[in-house]
């Protein structure tokens, strides 16, 4: 049979408020050598994101459907081909697929994604040249529609889409202003380019964005919602544009507030657009193209958060909703 032992992560119970380690649960199952038209695949790296934490719930405002309870949770990995019965794929192909929370997996060939490295390490492409670069990329090029000499800000800005997207937003000759939690965040924002730094813990944040953009907000590119979103309503031009890209601080059942200024975006002639990444797959060539140019430039970098082992990744998830990351956090499975 050829069994190969895997870990992976299951949903043991919904949350009760914020979720907590004590709702995830370890179990261990044997992978069988895979039948036609299968391919079995280690993975290498897999992605903790916030919008899984909204899919912990069974009755949450998702825009992706709740995961089951007792069943392996599922996300974005990056893996090898260890045995395939798909004439598509070969041993040693590096993947990308939903299957992540696990170690070893037997997936259909439709469900991979071949990457081609290009010499960038496979966890890349969970973050800047994945899933979350690409998200910056769309948010302001496509929703955004950004041009150079406008005043952008990023909220979440040391995070994996808010710092893809500062660097986007400075590549594109705006002035971008971010906010994130912290000294070391804000430090790190300033050494990738940052125009203005707002350490939304320690400052008013709205008195903050009314220093750094006192003509106003051109385009605000939103990851955060809640009362962040309601400082930058505040702090728009007339005919601003705002980027719904995500509102991790809504995510948990554990309150939801605001905006509560909502009539800025009437007096104000606002354009606010949600936009999920998955409906445009048509730029994806595009940016492929934009970030390998900009990484070999020198002029896109990426850091990066990593947690070790499938035991430790519900860990790295509820990391995110504390701050606990720069950069693209990601769990590293095996070498
Ligand atoms: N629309 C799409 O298709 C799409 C695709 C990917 C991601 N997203 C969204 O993009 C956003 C960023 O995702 P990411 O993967 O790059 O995560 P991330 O920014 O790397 O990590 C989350 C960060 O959010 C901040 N945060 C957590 N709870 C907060 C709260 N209550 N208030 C304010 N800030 C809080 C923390 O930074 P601080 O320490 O600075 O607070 C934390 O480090 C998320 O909202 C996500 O859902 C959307």
């Amino acid at each position: 049979m050829n069994l190969l032992s895997s870990r992976e992560i299951r949903l043991e119970r919904r949350p009760v408020g914020s979720p907590v380690l004590e709702d995830f649960s370890l179990h261990t199952v044997e992978v069988p050598a895979p039948a036609e038209g299968l391919v079995r695949v280690r993975n290498l790296w897999m992605s903790v994101d916030p919008y899984m934490g909204g899919r912990l719930y069974d009755n949450h405002d998702s825009y992706v459907p709740p995961y089951r309870l007792n069943h392996p949770l599922d996300g974005g990995a990056v893996g090898v081909v260890v045995d395939s019965a798909d004439s598509q794929f070969k041993p040693g192909d590096i993947v990308f697929s939903q299957y992540g929370w696990r170690e070893i997996y037997n997936a259909p060939a439709k469900r991979l994604r071949r990457i081609d490295t290009d010499g960038l390490p496979p966890e890349a492409f969970l973050g800047i040249a994945g899933v979350t670069g690409r998200t910056a990329y769309v948010g302001l090029f496509s929703i955004g529609q950004i041009k150079a000499g406008e005043t952008v800000y990023v909220s979440a800005a040391a995070g994996a889409v808010g710092s893809a997207a500062v660097q986007m937003a400075k590549i594109a000759g705006c002035t971008v202003i971010g906010s994130a939690g912290g000294k070391e965040k804000c430090d790190y924002l300033r050494s990738i380019g940052a125009d203005h730094v707002i350490d939304y813990k320690s400052e008013d944040l709205e008195a903050a964005l009314k220093a750094a953009a006192p003509e106003g907000i051109d385009f605000y590119f939103d990851n955060v919602g809640g009362p962040q979103l309601e400082a930058a309503l505040n702090a728009m031009k007339t005919f601003g544009r705002i980027a719904l890209c995500g509102m991790i601080s809504q995510y948990n059942e554990s309150g939801v507030s605001g905006p509560g200024n909502i009539v800025q975006i009437l007096a104000k002639r606002l354009t606010v657009r949600g936009f999920i990444l998955g409906d445009h797959e048509d730029e994806r060539p595009a940016f492929e193209r934009d970030v390998r140019d900009w990484i070999k430039s020198g002029q896109l970098k990426w850091q990066q958060t990593v947690e070790h082992g499938i035991a430790n990744a519900p860990a790295a998830f509820l990391k995110l909703f504390k701050g606990g990351n720069i950069g693209k956090m990601v769990v590293k499975l095996s070498d």
